[in-house]
């Protein structure tokens, strides 16, 4: 293994290097807003903007997330173009990359002080069944009450929007559930106290203005999105255009984003419980997967090893097999719509874990290679980093094996 500060230039990087980077700084700027799932150090695109990209290109992360490539292309002076199909995604991205005046802090300061819980007494509460299981009853008046005070202010959508970032960043706080395991979940073992709603959102706000408030970052570009799913959005204006697609899809089978999202898009009337299962389906690795969807295995991905591996696995977990077939299905479909958008020196940057189902290793790298060989893409590097933070990259629990290295694999048009 390397230690480094900074990942060196490409093409100092040898293939299968395995690279630790040394530093704790990952949170600058507005990075440590949300604590969003699975999301990748800023490191990581910022060597991909230096290392392929120049001022003005266009860079798109089709896997968004909380929107850790677009603020870095942001701050590069890049335009950063996301897709995901999370809500959140793009209130997150959006937030993170605009910039408040001396004015809207002003403004927003003086909203804190106007908001009095007891004029929202009557708001209907959001569709979730045991609401009471979550959350402490005077906390649910809070959360209830801070969310329609905030939608119907009459102020700027910028605002608006920061404010709604705060507000979901008090969202786990305020719960009973346990914080360090990204989905959301109440230990019987360690009772956790739920902090207060408001004064836990005012100190977030004072917190994330704090942050943006800041000379020593600029943002060139407001992150805009072009579609939801990424195996199948269409923006034809940016065909041939981007110059640099760096993303971290989901891992197959280890992250559920709608469940782990599951209590903040609930607050923003994003879903309830009755369209949560319908989302769920879109979901590239998704475990919702119906018995009989799962009765035959016929897809063939003509990638011996990996075709192998998925037959094996259908003999001892039929289910499994299932999620790991649609997961490479889904990527390859991907990999297809992606090569539109790159320009004809564009490259694909994918940051990707191996996984073990039912001891069954897949070395999700060398097929996703594999499928984008086969769609055309020269691959052109490929290494590993260590990961460092558990709760961003590693389930708590072993479920989808443990992900200790990610992958960073280099795909040119
Ligand atoms: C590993 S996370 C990306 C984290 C991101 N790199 C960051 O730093 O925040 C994977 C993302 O893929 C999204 N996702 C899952 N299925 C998707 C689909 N079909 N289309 C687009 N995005 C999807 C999830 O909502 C999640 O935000």
């Amino acid at each position: 293994m390397i230690s480094v500060e900074k990942l060196p230039n490409i093409d100092n990087i040898e293939n299968n290097e395995i690279y630790e980077i040394l530093t704790n700084n990952v949170g600058y700027f507005t990075h440590s807003f949300f604590k969003y799932p699975a999301k990748f150090i800023p490191q990581i695109p910022a060597w991909a903007i230096d290392n392929f990209t120049n001022t003005d290109d266009i860079v798109l992360d089709c896997f968004a997330g909380s929107g850790t490539t677009l603020i870095e292309a942001s701050l590069k002076s890049r335009e950063c173009l996301g897709v995901d199909f999370d809500e959140i995604s793009r209130l997150l991205s959006r937030v993170k990359s605009t910039k408040l005046s001396k004015k809207d802090i002003k403004l927003i300061k003086t909203i804190l002080l106007k908001f009095d819980k007891e004029k929202y007494i009557d708001k209907p509460l959001p569709k979730l069944k045991n609401l009471n299981h979550w959350f402490p009853e005077k906390n649910i008046k809070s959360l209830n009450a801070l969310y329609f005070y905030i939608i119907e202010l009459k102020a700027s959508k910028k605002i608006i929007d920061f404010l709604l970032v705060c507000y979901i960043s008090s969202i786990r706080k305020s719960s009973y559930s346990d914080e360090q395991s990204p989905k959301p979940y109440i230990s019987t073992k360690h009772k956790k106290e739920p902090k207060e709603t408001v004064q836990l959102f005012n100190t977030i706000v004072e917190k994330y203005i704090e942050k943006l408030d800041t000379d020593d970052f600029n943002l060139h570009f407001k992150a805009k999105f072009i579609g939801n799913d990424a195996r199948n959005f269409k923006a034809k204006k940016y065909y041939n255009k981007v110059k640099l697609v760096c993303a971290s899809p989901p891992y197959i089978n280890a992250f559920d984003y709608v469940r782990i999202l599951r209590l903040e898009n609930v607050w923003l009337r994003n879903l309830d419980d009755n369209n949560i299962i319908e989302h769920k389906k879109n979901q590239i690795g998704t475990e919702q997967i119906y018995a009989n969807e799962y009765n035959e295995l016929t897809h063939k991905f003509g990638i011996a090893e990996l075709d192998n591996k998925i037959d094996e696995l259908y003999k001892i977990d039929k289910k499994r097999a299932h999620i790991v077939c649609k997961y490479f299905v889904d990527m390859e479909e991907n990999i297809i719509n992606i090569r539109k958008y790159l320009k004809e020196d564009g490259s694909y940057v994918l940051v990707v874990g191996d996984c073990e189902i039912r001891k069954i290793v897949f070395p999700v790298y060398k097929y996703l290679i594999e499928l984008a060989e086969k769609n055309k893409y020269k691959n052109s590097k490929v290494f590993s980093y260590l990961i460092r933070n558990p709760y961003l990259r590693i389930p708590r629990k072993k479920r989808g094996g443990l992900i200790k290295y990610d992958r960073i694999i280099v795909l040119n048009k």
